[in-house]
């Protein structure tokens, strides 16, 4: 079959998925319409387990009375080892191996919030970019693509979304996250949940709970850099071991309530554990955490599977919540639990129930009742998942201040002076949310052919800042690229360009340009907010996030005012880093002792800089006169100029 028939063969399939998973989400799992034995399952006479009448409940307990001890210990951890690397694109992040005497087939899981991270995918723009859209529809789209193409490379779970609230803009994983506002992260996560299930594929939000830093590698966390697998190893505050003392009115009212809204509104099918403590105990086997909020108060009826590597302890896990652990099954290896049931000390009812879990949860989303998902990229559809990804980017990008030097115009901007490695690279995070693009064409090359033949675009890398300073010089406008680096395994040291160190000395470039010419633009990639000292000096400054593989011909539109940035802020920028709610004292971050405390409570993000009196650096472009200004407000700023305007009247 050609890749075009493949592609809309897998659409096709996805349609009916989703249009079933619909019913059975909106039906809360309760019950599936009436159809007989269906898929791979088998024939209900010898299975009947697999008649399709039956609701999820009924056939999970049918199932489960099928297998033998053996067998149901064997479900509750996973058995691949080494996935969890992506380096083969055939291997999936994790497999829970199935029973097939009873045709129970494996289980495959990928990452995660960004994108497959199994070979090459689409590379939408990151999660956090995707929050500065303000937009649940898009999340929803973010979501179908991330989901589809999870499918489309054989998988049956993606660990996503990642919901954690950023507490500290330092927090290696802010990219991979909503931001800071509860709400907003709430409603990006119910979108994005929606869409990826409607592809037929189970969800899974993470981290939970109050996973909220890597942890601080002191001076190494300078030499992180694009290509390491997670970033050099944290001496304090680190993720593995910390434990975050939160009092519970601010577990509820900040770090829960995304949790709430993925389970209650979204019917997320599995939560993962996060790696912390949470007040003592680590979360996968924190009682209060999982048994008592998670499953009682909100009614979760998936399943939920630890971190990987985050199980510790048989007993505690088994007896407090943990469903499944899918990396390396250790903690739930045979004979771990076998040894646990033999202590007396946990029962048969309480191992059958981790397991019926898993299986209602397969049966909710017809994992029995279709055939397995191929892992075969020709089924994606490549142009159209391009086609969002940079839809999404041109919502997202915000325009953090704009003296009049923005949007371009091909008659007043002859020679464009075009600056820094970002211009060329392709700018992302790293870790599991790291995804290696299909394809990517640079904003360099976006800005050469919007410019068209007229202009002369001239390009320096930024590397000899004079050299840079020179072509920027004679240039009717020079436009920086900057960005950070962001990364799962280790918190960022500080907020300046300059940390980590690997981008040499980015605030002294743009210093330089910025003197060399009054008609400078800063394009910051960034995953996070960074410090920006230098925005007085020059004219324009347009956040584009890490913007995935269509972000250069996005932010192209939106530079030439064929779109309007789009965005609205997700977190707060800081004037100074010692303004963060987190400074200057260790007991609150990175923890002393591996031991951290929330002092700041409920004042999270633009709630401290309110509370506190002090004025963030990023208001929206229309310059309020009044700080505290917190999540900014549309950039009013711009005027819809040429295509933009004539575009916007024509949607009238
Ligand atoms: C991360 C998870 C991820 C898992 C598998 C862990 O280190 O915290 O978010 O899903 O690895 O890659």
């Amino acid at each position: 079959m050609s890749s075009h028939r493949v592609a809309l063969w897998s659409r096709a399939r996805r349609l009916a998925l989703g249009l079933a998973g619909a019913v059975v989400l909106a039906m809360g799992w309760t019950g599936v319409p009436a159809a007989r034995a269906a898929g791979r399952c088998g024939e209900t006479a010898r299975r009947p387990w697999c008649d399709t009448s039956l609701s999820p409940e009924k056939r999970a307990g049918l199932l489960l009375g099928a297998l033998t001890e053996d067998e149901r210990i064997s479900l509750l951890g996973g058995d691949d080892l080494t996935g969890v690397l992506g380096i083969d694109p055939n291997d999936h992040t994790g497999v829970g191996a199935g029973v097939p005497r009873v045709g129970l087939p494996s289980v495959n899981y990928t990452d995660g919030p960004v994108g497959p991270r199994q070979g090459p995918a689409t590379a939408l723009p990151v999660p956090l970019a995707l929050a500065a859209t303000w937009d649940p529809a898009l999340a929803r789209a973010h979501g179908a693509v991330v989901g589809g193409e999870a499918a489309d490379k054989g998988n049956d779970v993606v660990f996503g979304p990642t919901v954690n609230i950023m507490r500290t803009p330092l927090g290696g994983r802010t990219y991979e996250a909503y931001g800071e506002d509860p709400w907003l992260v709430s409603r990006m996560a119910v979108g994005w949940i929606r869409g990826a299930q409607s592809q037929g594929v189970i969800a899974n939000v993470k981290h939970f709970a109050a996973n909220n830093q890597e942890g601080d590698a002191g001076a190494a966390a300078d030499r992180s850099a694009p290509g390491q697998p997670l970033g050099p190893p944290p001496v304090e505050g680190n993720r593995l071991l910390v434990n975050a003392n939160v009092d519970e009115r601010t577990l509820h009212e900040v770090y829960l309530p995304q949790f709430e809204a993925a389970v209650r509104e979204a019917h997320v099918g599995s939560v993962m554990c996060s790696y912390n403590r949470l007040n003592g105990p680590y979360a996968c086997e924190n009682a209060h955490l999982l048994r008592d909020i998670l499953k009682r108060e909100w009614g979760f009826s998936g399943y939920l599977l630890a971190d990987y590597g985050a199980a510790h302890d048989t007993l505690a896990s088994l007896n407090g919540g943990l469903d499944f652990e899918p990396f390396p099954g250790v903690t739930y290896g045979p004979l771990a639990v076998r040894a646990a049931l033999a202590s007396g000390r946990v029962s048969r009812a309480t191992i059958d129930e981790h397991v019926r879990r898993m299986l209602r949860t397969l049966f909710a989303f017809r994992f029995f009742d279709r055939a397995a998902f191929v892992n075969d990229d020709r089924q994606i559809d490549q142009a159209a998942h391009a086609r969002s990804a940079q839809r999404i980017e041109e919502s997202a990008i915000t325009l953090l201040k704009n003296r009049g030097a923005l949007p371009l115009s091909t008659r007043r901007e002859r020679s464009i002076a075009v600056i820094g490695k970002g211009a060329t690279t392709f700018v992302t995070g790293g870790g599991s949310g790291n995804v290696k693009p299909f394809s990517f064409s640079s904003p360099l090359q976006a800005i050469v052919r919007r410019a068209g033949p007229g202009a002369r675009v001239g390009y320096d890398d930024g590397t000899d800042p004079e050299r840079a300073a020179r072509l920027s010089r004679g240039a009717d406008v020079a436009i920086v690229f900057a960005g950070d680096y962001f990364t799962e395994g280790v918190d960022r040291r500080c907020l300046s360009l300059e940390c980590p160190t690997f981008q040499g000395d980015q605030d002294g470039l743009i210093e330089k340009i910025a003197a060399a010419n009054r008609n400078t633009v800063v394009v910051l990639q960034s995953g996070g907010p960074d410090l920006t000292p230098w925005r007085h000096r020059v004219r324009a400054l347009v956040e584009a996030w890490y913007p995935g593989q269509r972000g250069g011909a996005a932010l192209a539109r939106v530079l030439f005012g064929d779109a309007d940035p789009g965005g609205r802020l997700p977190v707060t920028f800081p004037g100074r880093e010692a303004d963060t709610p987190t400074a200057g004292d260790p007991q609150k971050y990175p923890g002393v002792g591996e031991s951290e405390t929330y002092k700041e409570g409920v004042f999270v993000g633009y709630r401290w800089y309110d509370a506190h009196r002090l004025a963030p650096a990023s208001r929206s472009a229309s310059a309020s006169p009044t700080p505290p200004f917190a999540i900014a407000g549309s950039a009013s700023g711009w005027r819809r100029t040429g295509a933009a305007r004539h575009r916007a009247s024509a949607r009238r």
